[in-house]
């Protein structure tokens, strides 16, 4: 078990993984690229090939990781608090492989309503297919979780803030109360949002933390990757069957994502930074109805936020008083000076995107929405602030001058 509870997080994150036999004498890791990895005698293949399977430091086979792997394997379990981590070749991919080590046919799972839209898909769609139930529920329930655990229910996914309305869940509550029903049952939570830095999942006994690597631990919008970090409980189901699915990331890949964790904390820090002041600005601006950050009072589940994390990352979304038109969306959005229009986030780079409310109520599974009018998602960079506060400020104007017309 790697703990390493007694490092502050900032000199843990340039320590970490930094071992003479990854890094070869250099600071990082060497890359290296491998599909053979050969065995200088007989006896020593023999004794790759008992060495425990989930052994995270056995040069095997590359689909089995290479030192560069390991690195980045190492460096994820020591973040997360965990025993180990498995690696993916994107999020979707963690969070799908994870799910499919702990069910079979005429299994039921439970998965909270604001979850990433793809991960409804697959639920809807593969696991449908594999005969395994799902269960919706609204991201608030807490403890009443327990109603809904059945016989058969084997796993419960959390996503915390959930995607784009971003209500924070009371993890500690509903693991509690999900466990008195049902000690084995697994949970898994997608942690991206924290990057394992402002929420230690496993250490509010959450199975495993699960992050799209794609977003703050690579950093620069540059790579894909998916990692799954496991207690001790669930390590080995976790590793043996991602591992028979075939699951892997290159090693330039798992080399940039340990890269990106160099500085993770300090780009968080900023993100966070610049994030808050402007949500704080929008909260008093009179188009917007709501600002959905979980630091600001008011948001869903901002004391579930205020008890369990530790700061707040660079994306958030606020709704506007009133439902834009085709039109004034093109103007609102065409017209951005730093606000480009993208999925995914996590960057350095300051993003936008909306949704409107038909929009949304088609991907909120029994659930009805509380508002109207167009909701904006921003992912907050690194920019100067000033810079995004008036690339916001003159979007309103485009607003206000677009709904005098009409
Ligand atoms: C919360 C969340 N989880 C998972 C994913 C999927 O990650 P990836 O794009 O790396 O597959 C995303 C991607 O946007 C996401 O926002």
């Amino acid at each position: 078990m790697t703990k390493n509870k007694d490092k502050k997080i900032e000199t843990s994150l340039i320590t970490t993984a930094r071992d003479e036999k990854y890094t070869q004498g250099s600071i990082n890791p060497v890359i290296q690229r491998a599909s053979s990895l050969i065995f200088s005698s007989y006896k020593k293949k023999k004794q790759a090939a008992i060495i425990n399977n989930c052994a995270q430091d056995n040069l095997f086979y590359g689909r089995k990781g290479t030192l560069t792997h390991f690195a980045l394997k190492k460096a994820m379990t020591e973040l997360e608090n965990g025993v180990g981590c498995a690696l993916y070749p994107c999020g979707m991919a963690a969070i799908a492989n994870s799910i499919l080590s702990f069910v079979s046919a005429g299994d039921n799972i439970l998965v909270t309503n604001n979850v990433y839209e793809p991960t409804q898909k697959f639920c809807q769609h593969i696991l449908k297919k594999l005969q395994i139930s799902t269960t919706w529920f609204n991201p608030l329930i807490s403890e009443d979780i327990s109603h809904l655990i059945k016989e058969n229910t084997k796993i419960i996914v959390l996503e915390s803030p959930g995607s784009i309305t971003m209500e924070i869940q009371d993890i500690p509550g509903i693991i509690k109360a999900a466990r008195r029903k049902k000690p084995d049952i697994v949970i898994m939570l997608d942690n991206t949002w924290s990057a394992g830095v402002f929420l230690k999942a496993l250490d509010i006994d959450v199975d495993i933390s699960i992050q799209s690597g794609t977003k703050y631990l690579t950093g620069h919008s540059d790579a894909m990757i998916g990692t799954a970090v496991s207690n001790e409980r669930c390590w080995e189901q976790l590793c043996k069957q991602s591992y028979l699915m075939g699951q892997i990331v290159d090693a330039d890949t798992a080399y940039m994502t340990l890269r990106g964790i160099r500085t993770l904390h300090l780009r968080l820090k900023q993100h966070e930074k610049n994030a808050l002041q402007i949500a704080k600005w929008l909260h008093t601006n009179p188009n917007v109805h709501k600002v959905n950050h979980p630091a600001l009072p008011g948001s869903k589940g901002h004391e579930y936020f205020i008890r369990d994390f530790t700061g707040s990352s660079g994306l958030f979304s606020f709704i506007l008083k009133q439902k834009l038109n085709s039109q004034q969306l093109t103007n609102y959005l065409d017209n951005f000076k730093y606000f480009r229009m993208a999925y995914s986030w996590g960057g350095f780079e300051s993003l936008i995107l909306i949704n409107q409310p038909e929009e949304l109520m088609n991907i909120r599974i029994s659930e009805k929405l509380d508002f109207t009018g167009t909701l904006v998602r921003l992912h907050i960079g690194l920019e100067n602030i000033e810079d995004l506060i008036d690339d916001l400020y003159n979007g309103f104007k485009r607003i206000e001058g677009s709904s005098k017309e009409t």
